[in-house]
């Protein structure tokens, strides 16, 4: 596996595939990997006959600067998983190398993402998703791969992010891969590390109350299966939910009966002491 650490590098090596005929998968990660990030590169390497994965921290999508200083990093274990899992390259620049101080002024566009952005993690980080689309956009114009992966644990990252692709003229074939979760069904996330070992014992609260309500949501309507899982995770110790939303999985947009859509999903943030962790059901499809 090639590690390449420059934009030229990449470029280069990009230009080699395509010349010899391969086809591009690209994976966007910020590292301190997992089984759940590892899914989705097998999906790619299985799709495609070339695979890169990105492993950048990115700065600018963080509103949260002690989450960003606090983001766990673990390099050459990354790069030991990516290659195992038969990858063709990971591309690991620097921030310097992605925004240059030089360029700033020139790095101010504004992403058009419209309404599926304002809600939920729009409005509870903002400026989170200008950044996502900023690095993410980037990525795509340098790889300019035929298909790129990403996980339903950010449900609504996608959903931007086809949006992105959709108003920049982007056509990659923007790929959906399903959530992993720990075996008691804590859905894997680079934060969980920070979680002291009495937040991770309780935080699969948070699955359990969301599978819960599957079942609670045949028999009552949206606003008590909305409040059961908020009372339910808010009686674990040390968890609050900042927000639980119960959406159209299409349009993000808050449903109020059952009847309003056939693909609804319910996405949730929760701080489990200091460690904001997000999960989403289906509950309709
Ligand atoms: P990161 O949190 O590292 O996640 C990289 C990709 O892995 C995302 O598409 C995310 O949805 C997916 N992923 C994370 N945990 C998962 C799990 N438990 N199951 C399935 N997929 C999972 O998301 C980002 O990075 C960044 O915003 C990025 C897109 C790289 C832009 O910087």
């Amino acid at each position: 596996m090639k590690v390449l650490r420059t934009v030229k590098d990449l470029k280069e090596f990009v230009l080699t595939l395509k010349n010899e005929g391969k086809t591009i998968g690209l994976v966007p990660t910020m590292g301190a990997l997992h089984a759940g990030h590892i899914s989705l590169v097998e999906r790619a390497v299985k799709d495609n006959q070339s695979t890169i994965v990105s492993v950048f921290v990115n700065p600018t999508q963080f509103n949260n600067p002690n989450d960003l200083a606090t983001y766990p990093r673990n390099e050459q274990a990354d790069f030991d998983l990516l290659e195992s899992a038969g990858v063709t390259a990971a591309f690991a620049p620097s921030v310097e190398e992605i925004y240059p101080p030089e360029d700033a002024d020139k790095d101010v566009h504004v992403f058009d993402l419209g309404k599926v952005a304002e809600v939920m993690e729009g409005k509870f980080r903002p400026g989170h998703f200008q950044g996502v689309a900023q690095i993410v956009s980037k990525l795509f114009r340098m790889v300019e791969p035929t298909h790129a992966y990403f996980g339903e644990k950010d449900f609504q990252q996608i959903a931007v992010i086809r949006r992105m692709a959709k108003t920049e003229g982007i056509d990659i074939d923007i790929v959906s891969c399903p959530i992993k979760r720990e075996e008691d069904g804590l859905a894997m996330s680079s934060r969980n590390v920070r979680l002291s070992a009495n937040q991770r014992a309780v935080a699969p609260g948070i699955y359990e109350a969301l599978r819960y309500s599957t079942e609670y949501s045949m028999q009552h309507s949206v606003q008590a299966t909305h409040d059961t899982v908020v009372e339910r995770i808010n009686a674990i110790p040390e968890c609050e939910v900042e927000y639980f939303s119960i959406v159209d999985g299409n349009t993000l947009e808050n449903i109020s009966d059952w009847e309003d859509s056939d693909y609804i999903v319910g996405c949730i943030t929760v701080y489990c002491g200091e460690v904001r962790l997000i999960d989403n059901i289906t509950y309709r499809k």
